[in-house]
């Protein structure tokens, strides 16, 4: 498949399409054009091209009718969706892939995933963050970033609603700090925070500035370094590292070398720069968007002698979307236990996390803020209401609406939230309800 490098040549009609863009997720945005020309058979076709991972894609030739169509199939194709389309729209539009090079919906899928794969391998953080996007980023993820990061290092046993006793002596590494949008939460708190990152830029942001002017030693302290090779620090020195939105640029395959080697570049040499009684090392990523991202990194983990790489899956803003942690522990002789809100991703919550530290007699126990604690346990309160509630439903065969009915385990789990619901002392019922949230 022939691909444009370029626009269209002046004098041919051009006709854009809407752009929708993520950066932070690795896609990129859909801008499509179209240039007239006549079809011998079709009527009027055109050629679709679209802005996709990062370079313009000639589809080829397309009935001009079915471009929008084609390209939702394109938008939904990106995001590893089904196209929304059924029947006759559906028929047209495999006839008219059938009669391009892909042949079919699913070839194109293929060649759509084929070039992002490549995108990814290519993908350099340092040319991608040019002073524009660096200014963006910084001005859009402030507040989202700072939350974040405090729930990275509560999840590093840091109490971040007040400022830590003795935080001056915790030297601490913010790993892809970026514009310093993470490491001037650390740096507020009192911690003698380094930053490390691959953007020149977003080492250069005015940002900094900010993150200079707190009271933490070595504030603004940053280096340029590359987190898919050795960590360029002594052995022992730090006691805590976290990591915030950077990580997922790892489990990727390179163009000279694989996902494992570049993942094991930073977890064998993140284990050797710890001090012996370091804190446990939390990296918030976007993993769970690719089905092997956090299996991946697990694998790698534990053979490079980590004893826990566990996935935290927390509500971070108080809200529906979900936020993933890598929770790396040095010593673990057990697990936490999984949390039933977040089966879908195999997790843990933080929650069951903070609870598992305490009970085990962890040297550094999460410390979740109280508002962010009260919210997690209404949530859980909820589920187990809704659980119930469709319980009750699927026994006396009344409407479920349009959820689907128990399965068996969830049957199980029902009745043992139904064995509890009666208690009276309100504590004592949260608390057993999270006793079988967590299992
Ligand atoms: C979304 S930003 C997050 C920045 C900061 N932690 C924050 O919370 O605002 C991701 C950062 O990871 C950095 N990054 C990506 N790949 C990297 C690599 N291989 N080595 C070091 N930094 C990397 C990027 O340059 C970028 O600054």
């Amino acid at each position: 498949m022939a691909e444009s490098e370029s626009l269209p040549s002046a004098g041919r009609k051009v006709e854009e399409a809407k752009v929708s863009a993520s950066p932070e997720s690795g896609s990129t945005s859909v801008a499509a054009q179209t240039l007239s020309a006549k079809g011998p058979r079709q009527g009027k076709m055109k050629d679709l091209v679209v802005k996709l991972h990062g370079q313009d894609r000639n589809l080829g030739s397309f009935p001009s009718k079915l471009h929008t169509d084609l390209r939702h199939v394109v938008e939904m194709l990106r995001r590893g969706k089904r196209p929304r389309f059924a029947g006759e729209r559906l028929s047209l539009l495999e006839e008219a892939l059938s009669s391009s090079s892909y042949r079919s919906m699913e070839e194109l899928r293929h060649q759509i995933e084929a070039w992002r794969e490549a995108e990814r391998a290519a993908f350099d953080a340092d040319r991608y963050y040019d002073s524009q996007r660096t200014l963006g980023y910084t001005e859009h993820n402030r507040g989202s970033q700072e939350t974040l990061t405090r729930r990275t290092l509560q999840l590093c046993s840091l109490q971040t609603d007040s400022v830590p006793n003795k935080a001056e002596n915790i030297l601490a590494v913010d790993l892809g700090c970026g514009s310093g949008l993470s490491t001037v939460v650390a740096s507020n708190l009192g911690l003698a925070t380094i930053g490390l990152d691959l953007s020149s830029e977003m080492l250069r942001s005015s940002e900094w500035g900010e993150v200079s002017s707190t009271r933490g030693p070595l504030a603004g302290e940053r280096i340029r370094g590359d987190l898919a090779q050795p960590l360029p620090f002594r052995d022992g020195v730090f006691d805590l590292c976290f990591s915030v939105s950077a990580v997922h640029y790892l489990v990727q395959d390179s163009l000279a070398r694989t996902a494992a080697e570049r993942i094991s570049a930073l977890t064998s040499s993140l284990r050797k720069i710890l001090t012996q009684t370091a804190r446990p090392c939390t990296l918030q990523a976007y993993l769970t968007r690719d089905s092997n991202a956090v299996e991946s990194f697990r694998q790698v983990a534990l053979r490079d002698g980590w004893g826990l790489c566990e996935l935290v899956v927390d509500q971070s803003h108080g809200q529906k979307a979900e936020r993933d942690f890598l929770y790396l522990s040095q010593q673990a002789e057990d697990r936490p236990p999984r949390c039933v809100l977040y089966e879908h991703a195999q997790a843990t919550c933080a929650l069951a996390l903070e609870s598992w530290t305490y009970r085990t007699g962890a040297p550094h126990p999460v410390r979740l803020d109280a508002a962010h604690r009260a919210w997690l346990v209404r949530e859980h309160d909820r589920y187990a209401r809704r659980m119930l509630r469709l319980h009750k439903r699927c026994e006396t065969g009344g409407s479920l609406d349009h959820s689907a009915p128990l399965g068996p385990e969830a049957q199980t789990l029902a009745d043992r939230l139904a064995a509890v619901e009666s208690t009276e002392d309100e504590e004592a019922r949260l608390s057993m309800i999270l006793n079988v949230l967590h299992t």
